[in-house]
């Protein structure tokens, strides 16, 4: 069987550091290993619209945003189709048909939809489409017949959804669609990263993000004003690391390197630790090490969304190019799945024919 990925974002806004390592820099890893057969990344527009209807000038502006982080931070249309949701109807296709085989009392069981309910404030006043929106997303994983969606964390209730779906599907009509898997940031940190107020999740509406088209300036003065160890006052202070955005960060960023150029004085993220929890290690020490661990990494992302944005028809050029490859194969699964569901009267050349029998019995 090929190996397929499916995966994508919102475009609500640019990507940031939780994007990153939850999920994008791993397809890039996944896209440059040549394991897979075919990678499909998607901007999420119509989803957007689920929760932004009153503002798809925002959606639309984003696209843009999103797509010159993608290929700043690494995916190659030469090797990855990327492409905009919306222009594939065919997703919208199969989410009416695969409404059929969901409840209501399954989506409001869904986790990720429960909190997104309450994060917007939507308790009373959902609107259908976003409460419908795991299906829709289980529509764009199996056009393509994903097996493999890297994603972040907060998506696995998506993915779960997506599967009882194929299996449903496939019980009822036959088998047709494929079963995805999840796969998740191997590095606890990097599940999900925490903003740098020190909250739960980074996001745009929190304020709390660094994002991969930040100036070292920016990062640097958002790493300065970052959430440590409220009680770690004076550098003598024994400190905590659980909770600690400095360190959780250095978790999800640091590397070998990074102790060797920057920090020679310690071997490794451990040893850092100990000294900080003993006593005697200031936060800005760390926090500075942490800023040149942060753009370390962003500057190449940086230099190539530069150059990028140069050329931003050519970003257009790429997202229609991807856009019409994940049509023809959106366009293929759906024929596969109405002729499973017996709803190709036109092509259905023994329908016809046993229909006419029918009739012909009659006179
Ligand atoms: N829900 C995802 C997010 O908010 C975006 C998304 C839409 C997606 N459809 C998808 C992710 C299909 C993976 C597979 O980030």
């Amino acid at each position: 069987m090929s190996k397929i990925i499916l995966t994508g974002d919102r475009p609500t806004g640019r990507l940031h550091l939780g994007h990153y390592v939850g999920s994008l820099k791993r397809r890039v890893e996944l896209q440059n290993s040549g394991e897979f057969d075919k990678i499909f990344i998607m901007i999420a527009d119509a989803q957007a619209l689920t929760d932004n209807a009153d503002n798809p000038e925002k959606v639309r502006q984003n696209i843009i945003e999103v797509a010159l982080d993608y290929l700043s931070a690494g995916l190659d249309p030469e090797k990855s189709d990327i492409f905009i949701q919306s222009q594939i109807p065919q997703l919208t296709e199969l989410t009416f048909y695969y409404m059929n085989l969901v409840t209501v009392s399954r989506l409001q069981r869904n986790p990720t939809v429960k909190n997104e309910i309450l994060m917007r404030n939507f308790e009373a006043s959902i609107p259908v489409g976003f409460f419908t929106y795991p299906i829709s997303q289980a529509s764009d994983i199996t056009a393509f017949k994903a097996t493999t969606v890297p994603v972040g964390e907060d998506q696995e209730p998506m993915i779960e959804q997506a599967r009882e779906i194929v299996r449903k599907f496939n019980s009822v009509y036959g088998d047709t669609l494929v079963e995805p898997n999840i796969l998740l940031p191997d590095n606890k940190a990097c599940l999900r990263l925490p903003g740098t107020d020190g909250k739960a999740k980074m996001s745009k509406s929190l304020g709390n993000c660094i994002y991969l088209s930040d100036t070292e300036a920016e990062v640097k003065r958002k790493v300065m004003s970052m959430y440590t160890d409220p009680e770690h006052i004076r550098v003598e202070d024994p400190g905590k690391i659980e909770g600690n955005c400095v360190f959780i960060y250095l978790d999800a960023f640091s590397t070998k390197e990074d102790f060797e150029e920057f920090l020679p004085d310690y071997a490794n993220l451990d040893e850092l630790k100990e000294h900080y929890k003993r006593g005697g290690l200031g936060d800005v020490k760390v926090k500075k090490f942490l800023i040149r661990v942060l753009n370390r990494q962003l500057e190449p992302i940086r230099q190539k969304r530069h150059m990028y944005e140069k050329d931003i028809p050519g970003v257009y050029d790429i997202l229609q190019k991807g856009t019409k490859a994940a049509y023809e194969v959106a366009q293929q699964t759906l024929e596969e799945v109405k002729a499973a569901m017996k709803i190709n009267y036109f092509d259905d050349k023994e329908l016809i024919k046993i229909q006419s029998e029918k009739y012909k019995s009659i006179d």
